[in-house]
């Protein structure tokens, strides 16, 4: 065990990896070095991985100018990504295992769906949402559990060229609603309840309360029966998906789409209130999300691979869905929790399907960890060849227990560094050739340019912690903020012109490895999930008692990053335990259940410059309880805010 341990916290590639793998560290070396000298050559090349109807002679198209930010890849050729992820493998792999779900309870059986019975699924699907008025180029919002229809459904929308906005299920009926509302959908597809972790998600109800507010928006709700449970039908607009199954045809051609033709809308939180749409396309996306798949978790015939993410997050959609399935991988849909019904629910899972691949989130890791390893032994893992981790970054602890107890110190970790905005992994060890770090995650992929910025916005070179912004396109990249171009340029590419800003700050080492130190502007990594602290301040203001709130991330040790907010109140009334629990569930409702204040501090006031603006920076070292590192105060207009705010701190070591 740990034979590879070359230094201390260094593993080398093991021999046989760098045997077996596609990737070993001179083709690395190779590859990244020809992906960079000649982007155009080396994707022209890997686009033709996935399946054209017409072939694309233009290879890149890309501009990061300011004010004339545009991004196509294979702009000329037409594709369908449900053509590539299903039709195209009937002929040689039509009866193997494409999907695998597992239900929350283990008592029910697992289904295991060929690629045949996909392909049928996904016409029927698709035959469905167009009896709805569902055409092309029309969004279609998707708020449905982690269960196979949720692929079909997506499937389905991408061969009629819909384009598919899924929506978490952790969110609230409001937050559903907006994100409706801003796409104009008019079809929804849910389900009657979700599953999770023992309970019942009411998603048919969520769905009810966020189209209350939207009188007339949606002409077309379909219901999957997931439990059966009785849930209120609107006659008219609502339809059970078994029951609209029936009256439509079984066959449905995929239609032929632009490369640049866009594919899913995906919302996330940005630093200001408003969620953002991010808008990927076709065939870049697909050619990225596919080859990342290959190639980073060394992808081979006869591996099963499982993404426990949701289907809702841009890893479901890159790594459980479109990656696994655009190179005929078997991809594991589960719908559960990792603590539901024991602790050890992730280690049974993996031996009963004999998973290959597993890629989860530090958070779950970490969840786990606290039980202990006999809750892994109990299992033997045999199966696993390699792990993988992404969503936030792993500390070294966490990291060495994943892999020893998980691991069994023979699989890699590849810690995968992404963003719903990047489409795809782009910064991240290859099992073949990187050597392992806990805590950093390696190397760039192919035609991936990282730099680090300093807040001048210049490069800098070696050894050096900064602003990780990259310098080149890549075809998996967001193309636009669905009707907002402009937010796109100004969010991504002003504050360091030419250049796509991540808002991650990150550490390079001698050897040009990244590790990632978190966001550095106004976002929260919670589990995972990213939030704006706009978007939970707004909630909190929304409330009668609030006067203002300002809202900061602390280190929390399962969930990496903790949620601290500090509020006044109106009137200052009583600042007592009830309204604290209030405010917590308030926001809970608002914008949903993974979201959830961790510390509620009750503030005098908060600490602002003469100018009127909140001093974050004072509230973030206050809630990690270093209040002694406040730097330079002198533009402080109200000092003895501050003094209460530390006397009164919640977490004190
Ligand atoms: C963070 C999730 C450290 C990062 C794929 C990024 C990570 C944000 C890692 C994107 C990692 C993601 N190590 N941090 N391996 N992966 N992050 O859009 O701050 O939900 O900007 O995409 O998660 O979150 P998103």
């Amino acid at each position: 065990m740990n034979e590879n341990k070359q230094a201390p916290g260094v593993y080398s590639v093991p021999k046989e990896w760098a045997e077996r793998a596609y990737i070993d560290s001179e083709r690395y070396a190779a590859m990244y070095a020809a992906s960079i000298a000649d982007p155009k050559g080396f994707w022209g090349e890997h686009g033709k991985r996935i399946h054209w109807f017409k072939p694309y002679g233009t290879v890149k198209n890309t501009s990061f100018e300011p004010g004339k930010v545009s991004i196509k890849w294979f702009e000329d050729g037409t594709t369908n990504v449900s053509h590539n992820c299903v039709d195209r493998h009937l002929p040689e792999r039509g009866d193997q295992i494409a999907i695998i779900g597992v239900r929350d309870d283990p008592k029910d059986d697992a289904v295991r769906i060929t690629y045949r019975e996909l392909h049928a699924h996904v016409m029927k699907w698709a035959n469905v949402l167009q009896s709805q008025g569902v055409r092309k180029g029309d969004n279609v919002t998707l708020y449905l559990p982690t269960i196979p229809e949720a692929a079909y459904a997506m499937l389905a929308c991408a061969r009629i060229g819909a384009v598919h906005s899924a929506v978490s299920t952790g969110l609230s009926p409001d937050k559903l609603g907006s994100r409706i509302a801003d796409a104009a959908s008019t079809v929804v597809v849910t389900a009657d309840q979700g599953p999770r972790g023992g309970r019942n998600n009411p998603m048919k109800a969520n769905v009810d309360a966020a189209l209350d507010k939207l009188p007339g928006v949606v002409t077309s709700v379909i219901v999957v029966k997931r439990t059966g449970a009785p849930v209120e039908m609107l006659q008219g607009r609502d339809h059970y998906y078994d029951e609209l199954a029936m009256t439509v045809p079984d066959e449905c051609p995929p239609v032929e789409m632009n490369a640049e033709d866009p594919l899913f809308l995906l919302y996330t939180s940005g630093s200001t209130g408003k969620p953002k749409g991010v808008v990927h396309t076709t065939g870049g996306y697909l050619v990225y999300a596919a080859m990342t798949h290959q190639y980073v978790f060394d992808y081979h015939v006869g591996d099963i691979h499982w993404c426990t993410a949701e289907l809702g997050w841009i890893t479901g959609h890159s790594y459980i869905v479109y990656g696994p399935l655009a190179n005929g991988a078997t991809t594991l849909i589960f719908e559960g929790t990792p603590t539901y019904p024991s602790m050890s629910r992730y280690w049974d899972v993996i031996d009963k399907h004999k998973v290959s691949l597993f890629y989860t989130a530090p958070t779950a890791i970490r969840s786990l960890m606290g039980s202990g390893e006999d809750a892994v032994k109990s299992n033997s893992l045999a199966s696993l060849r390699l792990l993988g981790s992404v969503g936030e970054p792993i500390d070294p602890k966490t990291w060495e227990w994943y892999h020893r107890v998980v691991g069994g110190g023979r699989c890699p970790i590849v810690d995968t560094w992404f963003q719903t905005e990047t489409g795809g992994i782009l910064i991240t060890p290859l099992p073949g050739a990187t050597k392992l770090k806990p805590g950093s995650v390696g190397t760039p992929f192919f035609g991936v340019r990282p730099e680090l910025v300093d807040e001048a916005g210049d490069v800098l070179d070696g050894v050096e912690n900064g602003n990780l912004v990259i310098a080149d396109s890549w075809p998996g990249q967001m193309r636009t903020l669905y009707r907002d171009h402009e937010r796109f340029e100004q969010e991504y590419f002003s504050l360091y012109p030419g250049k796509y800003f991540t808002g991650d700050g990150a550490r390079r080492d001698a050897d040009g490895y990244y590790s990632i130190t978190g966001r550095v502007d106004d976002v929260i990594n919670v589990s995972g999930h990213r939030i704006g602290t706009a978007e939970v301040e707004s909630a909190l203001v929304a409330h009668a008692s609030v006067s203002e709130a300002a809202v900061v991330g602390y280190p929390h040790e399962i969930k990496g990053q903790g949620i601290y907010a500090y509020v006044t109140l109106i009137d200052g009334e009583a600042a007592a335990d009830e309204l604290r629990k209030e405010l917590v569930s308030w926001v809970r409702k608002e914008i949903g259940p993974i979201f959830t204040i961790d510390k509620v501090q009750f503030a005098l006031g908060l600490p602002k410059t003469t100018s009127g603006k909140i001093i974050r920076r004072i509230l973030r070292k206050i809630a990690e309880d270093k209040c002694t590192e406040f730097g330079d105060s002198s533009t402080l207009s109200n000092p003895t805010v501050v003094d209460h705010l530390i006397d009164n701190r919640l977490n004190r070591k």
